[in-house]
């Protein structure tokens, strides 16, 4: 079962600047709420029951968001404006948090969670991608190839050729439709992908990967990648990669950000 959640919240948002340089990317407003509780309630009604959310000295905001403002409360209770209340509550799960002082990059970001993790297998949901879709969960759908195989998991996105330089890539076996077994993956891969299907934000670990993590050196972009210790995870252990076949929205790119703003306002 996997019952615990990294969200690795760190980062800077440099694609987003100049609103980035005191608004952090996962508060970025959608319909009324901050993107990072779409993301912790995707993790709990996949049946996650803690989550360590990995923030900067620059997030507090994060955390703010996650606890109660008893003096809010107490100001609408005594404005009459009660019925506000129960919009203040967050998501029924037990949170943490961890400062990165250093953003040294998203592998050393989930270095950060091996005391959390400890023996179990554990979800990653990067705040920036957005899966909104009324019928199915992208993690809970990475979580059930986990259930079935006991290996990690990645989910992937089949994405237009010129966009795969912006992603991790897998290449892989197909086992079942939508289903492989990943036999290689690159960060970034600037010429020859070795398929379309990019890693899409999503994924469940065993703790297997930390030995490789924590011995990962700096690689594109000169951060310690993920899919660098995955990479060295591939030479002794196997891994799946699951295609998600739904929506998902990326913060970090403006048009995607109104595309979802756009059709939450149809939705409502
Ligand atoms: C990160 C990962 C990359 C992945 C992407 C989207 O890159 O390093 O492998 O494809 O997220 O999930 P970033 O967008 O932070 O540069």
């Amino acid at each position: 079962m996997v019952k615990k959640a990294v969200i690795p919240a760190a980062g800077y948002g440099t694609r987003n600047l100049p609103i980035t340089k005191v608004l952090p990317k996962e508060m970025f407003p959608v319909a009324g709420r901050p993107a990072i509780d779409y993301i912790v309630r995707e993790a709990v009604e996949a049946g996650i029951e803690e989550i360590l959310i990995i923030i900067s000295r620059s997030k507090n905001m994060v955390m703010d968001y996650f606890d109660r403002s008893l003096e809010l409360e107490m100001f609408l209770s005594q404005a009459e404006k009660s019925h506000l209340i129960p919009l203040l509550e967050t998501p029924k799960v037990h949170i943490q948090f961890i400062r990165q002082s250093y953003a040294k990059g998203l592998g050393d970001a989930v270095c950060l969670a091996e005391r959390f993790a400890g023996n179990e297998p554990f979800a990653v949901l990067l705040p920036d991608l957005l899966f909104i879709n009324e019928t199915a969960n992208a993690l809970q759908k990475t979580i059930a190839v986990y259930n079935e195989y006991k290996e990690s998991v990645i989910g992937v996105k089949a994405v237009k050729e010129e966009d795969l330089k912006l992603y991790g890539v897998i290449k892989g076996t197909e086992l079942a439709e939508g289903l492989y077994d990943i036999t290689d993956i690159i960060e970034k891969p600037q010429t020859s992908p070795p398929s379309n299907l990019a890693v899409m934000g999503r994924y469940v670990f065993t703790p297997e990967i930390f030995p490789f993590l924590n011995e990962t050196l700096p690689g594109i972009g000169n951060e310690i990648q993920l899919t660098d210790a995955i990479k060295k995870m591939l030479t002794k252990y196997e891994a799946k990669a699951q295609v998600l076949e739904m929506d998902c929205f990326d913060l970090g790119k403006n048009e995607e950000y109104m595309t979802l703003l756009n059709y939450m306002f149809k939705k409502k």
